[in-house]
């Protein structure tokens, strides 16, 4: 019996872990086909005290999408009722005990003191706490007491000070996730602790914790389960031990923002499904070429931001089919987009800004239909902007701005129903304004400043009903202002300086909707 309950849990955490590597938003409890055991008395008090140390605030847990939204779990917890059936509360089913709490982005705000009823779930196996405000609690030994814990996640949950030794104690956590609390600090002898008593350790993020006493080469001692490493804007200094890439089963290695780690990567013999690596902002060197890219044949993101490159490499990245997040921005990369690059179907997010890339931007663009976030500015990229842009349909932000793109804005782009953000600012762009720009119903910020583009500004732009900000100045605009703007009930920056309009300034406008004296000096035509 005892060895089926422990089977039973194991399939569970397996099956659990499964969905979590999966990014899955599954529910965290799982339906058991035999009875339940109801919630044991002592820790459904637990849960009910521990709901009322929280106020529910509802900037408490930020919505980051594309995340589920966030909502206060805990208003389901009603006194009288099985806790096991509360929201965010999972129960080991044939003895009751409370094993699993997932309060992950529940709008919750108050402080967890060390006398905190959370403590008296001595069962639990997973506590989800990221996303909400602790109001800079202090991480309590307490939390070293879940001695069966394999999971904690902590993350953007405003907790301060010295990461404690107990934490150490969690000798079966697989996944240990404290990143994004901005004033953590983890003393290299605790570091130290935890990477030779954590032997389990699958998944480790340790981001924006001030690591800046640990010596790179105690991650040496790091747990050869070690899949998933992140440890961006650490204060890392020093050498990076090389050889942590030989562990037989990490996949994504994570070291961006730690601007003095050194070290080199390996050339050669990358593990066949490694799937992302990040070096934004660090002086590691790697060598972008034919060789070390054909490593990485399932890379899914590659983010080598400001990492001093220069050369043409562009080539390279297309047999990288599984490309999701692409970012070589802040480099000193030169060549032309081959149009390879549009076989890179997967990519989501492709960021090429802040480099010297030239030329024409291939019609195969077209292809990347899962695009969700696309720069290309502060190139030298010209010709004209292809219409199959207005295949991305998924489109949430577009900038090519600072180029010298010429030519029609196309009016396809009228298609790109998703979008929020479009640049297109400090180019060649002339001709009339596109009016398919007004079935942008979603637009926030429209940018089209320092151009060449002439004729009228479109009636359709009274549709535009999301737009906050409209800068259009610096070009060759003619008419009237069209009075119909004035139904944009949420501008509140607008700039139609040096252009050729003539008429009065529509005397409708509420002129309180636009901001600042200063914007509302724009208003004047040179
Ligand atoms: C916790 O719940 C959220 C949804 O509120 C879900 O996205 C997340 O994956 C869950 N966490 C775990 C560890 O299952
Ligand atoms: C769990 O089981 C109950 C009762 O059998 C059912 O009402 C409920 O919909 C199930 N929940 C899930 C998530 O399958
Ligand atoms: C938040 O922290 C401040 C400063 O420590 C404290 O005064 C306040 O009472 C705390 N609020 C809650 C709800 O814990
Ligand atoms: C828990 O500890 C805090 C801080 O020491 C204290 O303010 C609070 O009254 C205590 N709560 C209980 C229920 O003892
Ligand atoms: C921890 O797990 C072991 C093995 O599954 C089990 O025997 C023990 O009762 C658990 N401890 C607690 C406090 O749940
Ligand atoms: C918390 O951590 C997970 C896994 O590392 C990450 O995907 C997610 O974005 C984080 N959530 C928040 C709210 O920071
Ligand atoms: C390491 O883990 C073991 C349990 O496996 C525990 O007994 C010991 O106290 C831990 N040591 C430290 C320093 O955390
Ligand atoms: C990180 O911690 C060290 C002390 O360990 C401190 O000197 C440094 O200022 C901290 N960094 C930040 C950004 O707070
Ligand atoms: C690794 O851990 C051992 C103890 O298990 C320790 O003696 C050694 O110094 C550690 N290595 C590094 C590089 O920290
Ligand atoms: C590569 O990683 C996978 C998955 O983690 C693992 O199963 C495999 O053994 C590793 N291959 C090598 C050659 O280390
Ligand atoms: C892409 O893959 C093909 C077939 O595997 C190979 O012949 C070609 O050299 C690769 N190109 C690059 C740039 O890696
Ligand atoms: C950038 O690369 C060009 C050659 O493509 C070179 O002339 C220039 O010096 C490089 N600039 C920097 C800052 O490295």
């Amino acid at each position: 019996m005892a060895s089926l309950l422990w089977l039973a849990h194991f399939l569970c955490f397996l099956l659990f872990h499964l969905h979590f590597r999966a990014a899955s938003s599954l529910p965290f409890s799982f339906n058991s086909s035999s009875p339940a055991m109801p919630c044991q008395h002592d820790q459904s008090l637990a849960l009910l005290q521990f709901k009322k140390t929280f106020s529910i605030r509802s900037n408490a847990s930020p919505w980051d999408f594309p995340y589920p939204r966030p909502y206060p779990k805990t208003e389901s917890w009603k006194k009288g009722t099985d806790c096991c059936l509360w929201d965010g509360v999972t129960c080991d089913t044939e003895t009751g005990n409370v094993i699993g709490l997932n309060l992950s982005s529940s709008l919750l705000y108050g402080t967890i003191h060390s006398n905190n009823t959370l403590f008296f779930l001595p069962h639990l196996q997973k506590l989800d706490l990221s996303n909400n405000h602790f109001n800079n609690s202090q991480i309590v030994p307490q939390f070293g007491q879940f001695l069966n814990l394999s999971y904690l996640n902590l993350n953007y949950s405003v907790f301060e000070g010295r990461i404690p030794l107990e934490i150490s104690y969690l000798s079966g956590l697989v996944s240990l996730d404290l990143s994004r609390n901005y004033d953590l600090i983890l003393k290299a002898t605790v570091f130290n602790e935890i990477v030779q008593n954590l032997t389990q350790l699958q998944e480790l993020d340790l981001s924006d914790v001030n690591l800046s006493s640990v010596a790179t080469s105690s991650l040496m001692n790091l747990s050869s389960s070690i899949s998933s490493l992140a440890l961006s804007s650490c204060e890392l200094q020093g050498k990076f031990p090389d050889n942590i890439i030989r562990r037989p089963n990490l996949q994504l290695l994570d070291l961006s923002g730690n601007e003095d780690l050194t070290g080199s990567l390996p050339r050669h013999n990358w593990n066949n499904s490694f799937r992302s690596l990040s070096l934004s902002g660090t002086k590691i060197p790697i060598y972008l070429d034919h060789d070390f890219i054909s490593n990485l044949k399932s890379l899914e993101t590659l983010e080598l931001r400001a990492c001093n490159f220069g050369g043409s490499t562009l080539e390279l990245f297309g047999n990288l089919t599984q490309l999701i997040n692409l970012d070589i921005s802040h480099n000193n990369l030169s060549g032309q987009i081959p149009s390879s690059l549009g076989s890179l179907e997967a990519l989501y997010s492709l960021d090429l800004s802040y480099n010297n890339f030239h030329g024409e931007i291939p019609y195969s663009f077209g292809n990347l239909g899962e695009l969700y976030s696309l720069d290309l500015s502060s190139n030298n990229f010209n010709g004209e902007i292809p219409s199959s842009f207005g295949n991305l349909g998924e489109l949430y932000s577009l900038d090519l701005s600072y180029n010298n793109f010429s030519g029609e804005i196309p009016s396809s782009f009228g298609n790109l129903k998703q979008l929020d953000t479009l640049n297109l600012y400090n180019n060649n762009l002339s001709d009339q304004i596109p009016s398919s720009l007004g079935s942008l119903g979603e637009l926030y910020s429209l940018d089209l400043s320092y151009n060449n583009l002439n004729d009228e500004i479109p009636s359709s732009f009274e549709n535009l009903k999301q737009l906050d900000n409209l800068l259009l100045n610096n070009n060759d605009l003619s008419g009237q202002i069209p009075s119909s703007l004035e139904s944009l009930k949420e501008l509140s920056s607008l700039d139609l300086s040096y252009n050729n309009f003539n008429g009065e300034f529509p005397s409708s406008f509420t002129v309180s909707n636009f901001g600042t004296p200063k914007q509302q000096s724009q208003w004047s035509n040179s």
